[in-house]
């Protein structure tokens, strides 16, 4: 079989990807663009590849591709996706999927009249603990679930977040504390196979944690969510102390969960705890069990790639997917729209004080054509009618917070 082609639009996230596919020829990929209209990102270790460099996007897509993948600004990835689905592209897009509910129907129109593969690079549910949770549960270890919980915390101090949030107008200064919302609430729509049908979200604002940075948007919310079975996912995230990436469920049977503790990596120590409840068990079933989880055979050549195996994962499903030329269910256009639609409409709630707000069935081609009047965006470089990015209305950073965040910048792309 012939190597999947790959343009890679973002040459920061973007160059994991190339990584992944130089070490690991069973990917079946080949990297053989890269483009980023930032000069500096083109230079350093990414020259010392075989692949062309492209500052100009359409130019890439006219070079000898057969996929793009987005790694992009966060709330930018739609229009990219849509050109490349016209031209005949497979895409692979980086989270967000859509940056307003105007622009998650057009992606979902944009993908059903494409013959193409989408899939969204959701990696946080393929983790080794992820993988496990979802054989548990497909298994009906602890039955339907009822109540779930997913954390995201990824707490990150002024230079580290200045290294990577470059420019006043750059996506991680902007983002309302919902819209990262994709790596606690993806993995349990992956293991539960639901999805979500309204939100509620309150956001926690604290300008003091804000100092020495740019940044205009609150730390931190919390998030329920609605799903399509009538359980009730809590999510919490993204940047508030003490690091968490967590997934508990209860189900109609029993609960498992991830290790709370970070002593053992990114995703905890591995151990994975199963409780059924003893009235409930089958003959030779025990009530409450724990172990440390293995990589199913499929999978065990992830070795030490990025995100808990979860990038390695990711790349897998989609290299198999375009050589069916078939979008795999997690994660379609409908699932990557659901995600961004829990952080655009967690946004509209947080506003109006925790206020419920459906979410409209994305499969329903007329029901979803009434978000296509809703193109709001908080990001100011979008173009789009704004929003407020936190509570307060706008912050405004003290020149102290300039300089220290300019100085960093300097840093970065004068290296
Ligand atoms: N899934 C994960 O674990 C994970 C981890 C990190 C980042 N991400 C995602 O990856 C994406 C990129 O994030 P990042 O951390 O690399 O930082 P980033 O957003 O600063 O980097 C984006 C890069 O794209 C380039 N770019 C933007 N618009 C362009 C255009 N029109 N033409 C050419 N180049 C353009 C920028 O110059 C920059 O180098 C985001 O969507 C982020 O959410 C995901």
């Amino acid at each position: 079989m012939k190597k999947i082609r790959l343009g890679i639009l973002g040459a920061r996230r973007g160059l994991s990807f190339l990584r992944l596919a130089v070490e690991n020829e069973e990917l079946m990929l080949e990297v053989t663009a890269i483009c980023d209209n930032a000069a500096f990102r083109l230079r350093g270790d990414v020259e010392k590849y075989n692949v062309r460099l492209f500052e100009d996007f359409d130019e890439m897509l006219k070079s000898d591709i057969d996929a793009v993948m987005l790694a992009n600004y966060f709330h930018q990835h739609t229009s990219f996706a849509i050109k490349a689905l016209k031209a005949g592209k497979h895409v692979l897009s980086e989270t967000t999927s859509a940056g307003t509910m105007k622009e998650c129907v057009e992606l979902c129109e944009a993908v059903e009249n494409s013959n193409k593969v989408y899939m969204l690079a959701e990696n946080y549910a393929f983790s080794k603990i992820g993988l496990e949770m979802k054989n548990q549960y497909d298994k009906n270890k602890i039955g339907e679930v009822l109540y779930g919980e997913g954390e995201y915390v990824h707490p990150i101090n002024a230079p580290e977040f200045n290294k990577i949030s470059i420019g006043d107008t750059h996506w991680r200064n902007w983002a309302p504390s919902t819209y990262y919302c994709t790596h606690a609430l993806a993995p349990l729509m992956y293991f539960t196979n639901t999805y979500p049908v309204s939100v509620n979200a309150l956001s926690i604002e604290r300008d003091k944690m804000l100092e020495g940075t740019v940044k205009r948007c609150d730390p931190v919310s919390v998030i329920l969510c609605r799903m399509n079975n009538g359980a009730v996912f809590r999510l919490y995230g993204w940047n508030s102390p003490g690091h968490s990436v967590w997934y508990r469920m209860h189900g109609e049977r029993g609960s498992m969960e991830a290790p709370r503790a970070y002593d053992g990596g990114y995703f905890g120590n591995g151990m994975l705890r199963i409780s059924v409840d003893s009235w409930l068990t089958e003959e030779g079933e025990h009530h409450t069990s724990g172990y440390l989880c293995d990589w199913p055979e499929e999978y065990k050549k992830v070795g030490t790639s990025g995100h808990g195996g979860g990038d390695y994962v990711v790349t897998k499903i989609f290299s198999e997917a375009v050589k069916n030329n078939k979008s795999p269910e997690f994660f379609d256009v409908y699932k990557g729209v659901y995600l961004s639609a829990v952080g655009i409409l967690g946004w509209k709630s947080a506003l109006s004080n925790g206020a419920p707000v459906e979410i409209i069935d994305f499969k329903d081609k007329e029901m979803r054509k009434a978000y296509l009047k809703d193109d709001l965006s908080p990001f100011p470089d979008s173009g789009k009618p704004s929003i407020q990015s936190s509570l307060k209305g706008e912050r405004v950073p003290s020149e102290e917070d300039r300089k220290n965040a300019e100085k960093i910048w300097n840093e970065i792309m004068n290296p």
